[in-house]
C-alpha cells in the first residue's frame, strides 16, 4: 500500500514578533525539531492519529479539497508525530498545516510547489489563530532563516538569508502559556487600539532592532548579540506578553551573563513559552538550568523546510 510521509520543521523567532502582525519586519529561523504527516489510504473513513488532531486536521483537509479541485479525501487514515511542544511558540501548529498539505499534495501526486503548500497552510493558520502574519508557514515551508515582512494580506515580502556562522542558543521552556496564540495577539490588538501612539512606537523600536540583527546576521555589523536579544526582551516586556515568572527567570539569565527573549507569541498568566537564551560561555546557562531544574536543549538554527521523508 502507498504510504506518503512528509516532514516540517518548528521555528524560533529572532527578531520582531507581535510586531510582524502590522506590517513590521521580522526575522525567523527553522530549528531541528520537525513534525511528521504520514498519509495512506483508510477503508474505515477519515482516520486520525492523534484524535486530538481531528478538527485541524478536517479543516485542513477541506481546504486543501478546495484547493485542489479534489472531490473526496475522507478515505485517508492520517498520522501525525511530532517533536516540536505544542503552544509553546515553536510554530508547531504552522508545522501541521505546512506538512499535512504537502502530504496530501503528494499522496495525491501532485506537483510539489512550496508555493501552493504556503498559501495553503497560511489559510489553515487562520482557522487557528484568527489573523497571523504568515511568517510561520512561511519559515516552515521554506527553512533555513528568512527576512519577512506582511504588507498586506496579498502581499507578503521574504527573503532566504544566508547565515554563515552563529554561536550557540538554547531554548528553554517557561512553560505552556494558558493563552493561545490567538488570544495573544488579539490582547495586543486592544492594546493598540487603545494606545495607538505608544504601541506604534514599542514596534518601530523593534523594527530598529530587527534591523539590527540583520546586519549582524549578514556580518555587516558586529553588534553584540547579548545586547540585542536583551533589547529586543525588553520591547517585548514593554508589550506586554511576558509573564512575571518569564521575566524573572530572564533577569537571572542576565546575572549570570546571558540574555534570553521568548520567542512567539508569549504568555501573561503563567509560562510564556520557550525562551531563546544565549550566553558566551554556554556551560553557565547548562549549570543553571541544571541548577533551577529547567528543561533545556540546544537548538540547530536553518535546517531544512518541508520535505518528503520517504523517497
Ligand atoms: O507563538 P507562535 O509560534 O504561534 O508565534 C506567533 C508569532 C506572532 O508574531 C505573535 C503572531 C504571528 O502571526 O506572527
Amino acid at each position: 500500500m502507498r504510504v506518503v510521509k512528509v516532514s516540517a520543521p518548528g521555528k524560533i523567532i529572532l527578531s520582531g514578533e507581535h510586531a510582524v502582525v502590522y506590517g513590521y519586519p521580522a526575522i525567523l529561523a527553522a530549528v531541528d525539531r520537525r513534525l511528521f504527516v504520514e498519509v495512506k489510504k483508510s477503508k474505515a473513513g477519515f482516520e486520525i492519529i492523534p484524535q486530538e488532531g481531528g478538527t485541524l486536521g478536517r479543516y485542513a483537509l477541506e481546504k486543501i479539497k478546495g484547493n485542489l479541485k479534489v472531490k473526496d479525501l475522507r478515505g485517508l487514515k492520517i498520522k501525525i508525530d511530532s517533536q516540536i511542544p505544542i503552544g509553546c511558540g515553536m510554530g508547531s501548529s504552522a508545522a501541521f498545516a505546512v506538512a499535512i498539505t504537502a502530504a496530501i499534495f503528494e499522496f495525491l501526486r501532485k506537483p510539489w510547489k512550496p508555493e501552493k503548500i504556503n498559501e495553503i497552510a497560511y489559510e489553515i493558520e487562520k482557522k487557528q489563530h484568527g489573523n497571523p502574519s504568515g511568517g510561520d508557514n512561511t519559515i516552515s515551508t521554506y527553512g533555513g532563516f528568512l527576512w519577512y515582512r506582511k504588507e498586506s494580506e496579498g502581499l507578503k515580502i521574504f527573503r532566504p538569508l544566508e547565515v554563515k556562522e552563529l554561536p550557540d542558543f538554547f531554548l528553554i521552556n517557561t512553560g505552556k502559556p494558558k493563552e493561545n496564540t490567538g488570544e495573544m495577539v488579539t490582547m495586543v490588538k486592544n492594546l493598540y487600539l487603545k494606545f495607538p501612539t505608544r504601541i506604534e512606537e514599542l514596534f518601530r523600536k523593534m523594527e530598529t532592532v530587527t534591523k539590527e540583527f540583520l546586519r549582524f546576521l549578514l556580518k555587516e555589523e558586529s553588534s553584540d548579540l547579548k545586547e540585542l536579544i536583551m533589547a529586543n526582551e525588553k520591547l517585548l516586556e514593554s508589550l506586554g506578553v511576558v509573564s512575571l515568572k518569564t521575566r524573572q527567570l530572564i533577569q537571572k539569565i542576565e546575572k549570570i551573563g546571558g540574555a534570553a527573549k521568548i520567542s512567539g507569541a508569549g504568555g501573561v498568566k503563567k509560562g510564556s513559552g520557550i525562551i531563546l537564551a544565549y550566553h558566551k560561555d554556554p556551560q553557565f546557562l547548562l549549570n543553571f538550568t541544571q541548577k533551577e531544574n529547567l528543561d533545556i536543549f540546544k537548538v540547530k538554527l536553518g535546517v531544512e523546510g518541508v520535505r518528503k521523508e520517504n523517497e
